[in-house]
């Protein structure tokens, strides 16, 4: 089965998780890119990017190397932006969503303290699905390593077999 991992990382965390859940299940991983970047420092990056994800806002991303007819299954991934998941992400589920609702989704969310499940509900609803077949939520897996969480990211893995 030929996996992607799709997913929009600010400053990190989220690709430390996407590149070990890539390195599992040998898929293919996909990185997004909005076109004009977040603010990553300051004020101006909890304000404009918590702004953006709670207006649903679409940014347009950097071209994506995806092609959807590659893969069997995509699993996506994104960081916790006010409780809901990011704008890239957004433009791209709206991009592909007919193609991505006729696969096996999986969703992984990292965060600094909660709202990754709230996250996945609220895409699952973007994207006009009942439930993610996985779901993940870390804690800034980069920036404050847990051992726990190799085991949390293999049975996210396990699930997708
Ligand atoms: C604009 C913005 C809003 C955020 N909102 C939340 C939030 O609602 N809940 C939370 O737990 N963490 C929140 N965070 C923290 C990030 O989700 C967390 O640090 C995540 O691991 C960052 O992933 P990245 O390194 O891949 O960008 C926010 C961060 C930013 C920049």
């Amino acid at each position: 089965m030929k996996t992607a991992v799709v997913y929009y990382s600010q400053s990190g965390n989220t690709e430390y998780a996407a590149r070990k859940i890539a390195a599992i299940l040998g898929a293919d991983l996909i990185p997004i890119k909005p076109v004009k970047a977040f603010p990553d420092k300051g004020f101006r990056k909890f304000f404009r990017g918590g702004k953006s994800a709670v207006m649903g806002d679409r940014p347009a991303l950097e071209p994506v190397g995806f092609s959807p007819e590659d893969y069997d299954a995509v699993i996506l991934g994104t960081p916790v932006w006010a409780g809901t998941f990011t704008p890239p992400i957004r433009t791209f589920a709206d991009l592909y969503r007919d193609a991505l609702g006729a696969k096996p989704l999986a969703f992984f969310a990292c965060m600094s303290g909660a709202g990754a499940e709230k996250a996945a509900e609220r895409l699952a609803k973007f994207l006009g699905i009942d439930a993610f077949r996985a779901t993940l939520a870390l804690v800034d897996p980069k920036d404050k390593p847990d051992p726990e969480n190799d085991g949390k990211i293999a049975a996210f893995c396990e699930k997708l077999k």
